[in-house]
């Protein structure tokens, strides 16, 4: 990373329904660290969201429910610009300029707009198949140089490290965009099912037994986990015997994160136990993490003047110092 960029870190969030335990592990609770130490843009990302279509209620609905869920996971909206994307209109010019920058064979590698396109990509909308190009612009926009992502989303970074620098060659001007530098969680692989230790948490999975919201109770929370998918054996002392069996991994990985620990101490302190017993502890500690976000997420949600004047606020912020860099990029570009 060249020395003459602020160090900025960039992050969105796509508002399409409840926050989950994945969320929270997988990002949320990441962007609260980083807010210690960087400069942070946290965007709830609703240009987005329309990719796929939603209902205009819904997707207000959960703009502000993605927004409580922030503020709830511990953001600081005084510390950090905390906004949602289409009230900053420079998100939308820049990704146009990036249409023009980027390449067709670009998109054309992309495996996330096949998987979600399906076996009907003449019929999924063109936003879905440029929505890397968007995701550049967002980066970009703010020079951001750091980008905390899950494995999903690395393939969209390459692409707007590659974005940034034809832009700064194209145009000569080579030191315009920070190459900007993915923020990989070590600790943490990923959050899976709980019914199925090879498939991500989602959303999107049919069965509310798959994943633990952030909205549930202390009952849900437990029978969620006595219901988790494990196996007959124990808990074994080295995590290299974890290799093939996904849902222990799962559940150990998840008490180990949630209790800021590591795999390593977790398989010391649990080994020999079996899994009926860890849950216990697993629930323990999740109802003790989880709860009271939730209760502070209901509160939230009943405050929505609260929450329109955070983004209103945050926005005025995000456009300000998006405004800088449009202007210098337009002018770049040649625009008058
Ligand atoms: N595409 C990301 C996702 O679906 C969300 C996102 C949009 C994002 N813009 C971003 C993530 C910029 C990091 C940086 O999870």
């Amino acid at each position: 990373m060249k020395k003459n960029f602020k160090e900025v870190v960039f992050s969105g969030v796509q508002p399409t329904g409840n926050l989950h335990l994945g969320n929270y592990l997988g990002a949320m609770k990441n962007f609260v660290e980083l807010q210690k130490k960087m400069e942070c843009i946290y965007c709830v990302v609703d240009l987005h969201a329309i990719t796929v279509f939603q209902e205009p209620q819904e997707l207000n609905k959960n703009i502000l429910e993605t927004t409580a869920g922030f503020l709830a996971c511990g953001l600081d909206f005084k510390k950090s610009i905390i906004f949602n994307q289409s009230s900053v209109s420079g998100h939308a010019e820049l990704a146009w300029i990036f249409n023009c920058v980027s390449r067709v064979g670009w998109m054309n590698r992309m495996t996330q707009f096949k998987e979600k396109a399906g076996s009907n990509k003449e019929n999924a909308s063109v936003g879905l198949y440029v929505y890397p190009n968007l995701m550049a612009a967002d980066i970009l926009l703010y020079k951001a140089t750091h980008v905390p992502v899950g494995d999903d989303q690395k393939q969209h970074l390459e692409l707007a490290r590659d974005i940034a620098q034809k832009f700064n060659n194209d145009f000569r001007n080579e030191n315009f965009f920070p190459i900007p530098e993915p923020l990989i969680q070590k600790k943490i692989s990923r959050v899976m099912s709980l019914r199925d230790g090879k498939k991500k948490m989602s959303k999107s999975e049919e069965s509310d037994y798959s994943r633990i919201n952030l909205g549930d109770s202390e009952d849900e929370i437990k029978k969620k986990i006595k219901k988790a998918k494990t196996d007959s054996l124990p808990i074994p002392e080295k995590s290299e015997d974890l290799k093939n069996r996904p849902e222990a991994l799962n559940l150990l990985t998840i008490y180990s994160s949630i209790t800021d620990s590591t795999l390593e101490k977790t398989l010391k302190e649990m080994n020999g136990k079996d899994f009926s017993k860890f849950k216990e502890n697993l629930s323990d500690a999740l109802i003790s993490t989880i709860c009271p976000i939730g209760k502070k997420i209901q509160d939230l949600r009943k405050d929505k003047s609260y929450l329109l004047k955070i983004l209103k606020e945050g926005s005025n912020r995000a456009r300000e110092v998006s405004e800088h860099n449009l202007n210098k990029i337009k002018e770049i570009v040649g625009f008058i």
